[in-house]
């Protein structure tokens, strides 16, 4: 991943030199491709693994339980995929539970706001991705969609005992109020090409 801007640079260069017949075809857009493939997959490894970790202990322990375990779980999946993929792995928010993790930056505000105009004009959420390349660095976000089992978490009736839990882990939450469908955030990668 890390060699793919470089080889391509070599590709192109052998080229321009009118050699190596061998050399497969390569070119900015595929290089980036390969990329943004990569980063998709890291992203849905992420969804991936959260999900059944959250319905699990929704399951033994109800929503204040999954607080709890989210709260936990979500920092560490980050973070280990971070180390084990060499890309910076994080999720973000325009209204960000964990403000100390989750608070986007000025590309992810802005592709942020794009996410809600798309899902908005009636693309689903869960289809929703954007890589770019910014100050030469590879970037890429998934939308991450409202449904149903966030609902308890972060839609717009909050039971009484998960509100106080909330507060109590995140007195700065913002993540509520959603309606199913809507974006609630995306998975944010970033990697030197
Ligand atoms: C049991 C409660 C609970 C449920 C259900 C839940 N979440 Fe969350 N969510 C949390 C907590 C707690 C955090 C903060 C985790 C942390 O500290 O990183 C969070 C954070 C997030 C974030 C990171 C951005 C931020 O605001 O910190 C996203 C994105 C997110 N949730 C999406 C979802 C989606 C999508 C679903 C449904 C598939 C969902 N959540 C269901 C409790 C929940």
């Amino acid at each position: 991943m890390k060699k793919t801007l470089g080889t391509f640079m070599t590709v192109m260069m052998i080229t321009a030199c009118g050699g190596a017949d061998e050399t497969p075809v390569a070119s900015a857009t595929i290089d980036q491709a390969a990329m943004q493939q990569e980063a998709a997959g890291i992203a849905g490894q992420f969804a991936g693994t959260l999900l059944p970790t959250l319905q699990q202990a929704m399951q033994e322990g109800g929503a204040v339980n999954g607080i709890n375990v989210c709260s936990v779980q979500a920092p560490l999946i980050a973070q280990n995929l971070s180390e084990q993929s060499g890309w910076q792995v994080k999720r973000v928010s325009l209204k960000a539970r964990n403000s100390a993790l989750a608070t986007p930056d000025a590309w992810e505000t802005a592709v942020l706001q794009e996410f809600d105009q798309r899902q908005q004009s009636g693309e689903p959420a869960g289809q929703i991705n954007k890589a770019e390349l910014v100050d030469g660095e590879f970037r890429y976000m998934q939308a991450q969609p409202t449904g149903p089992l966030c609902l308890s978490c972060h839609g717009t009736e909050i039971a009484p005992e998960v509100s106080a839990a909330l507060a109590q882990h995140y007195p700065m939450d913002l993540a509520t109020g959603y309606l199913e469908g809507q974006v609630r955030g995306a998975i944010s990668l970033r990697a030197q090409p």
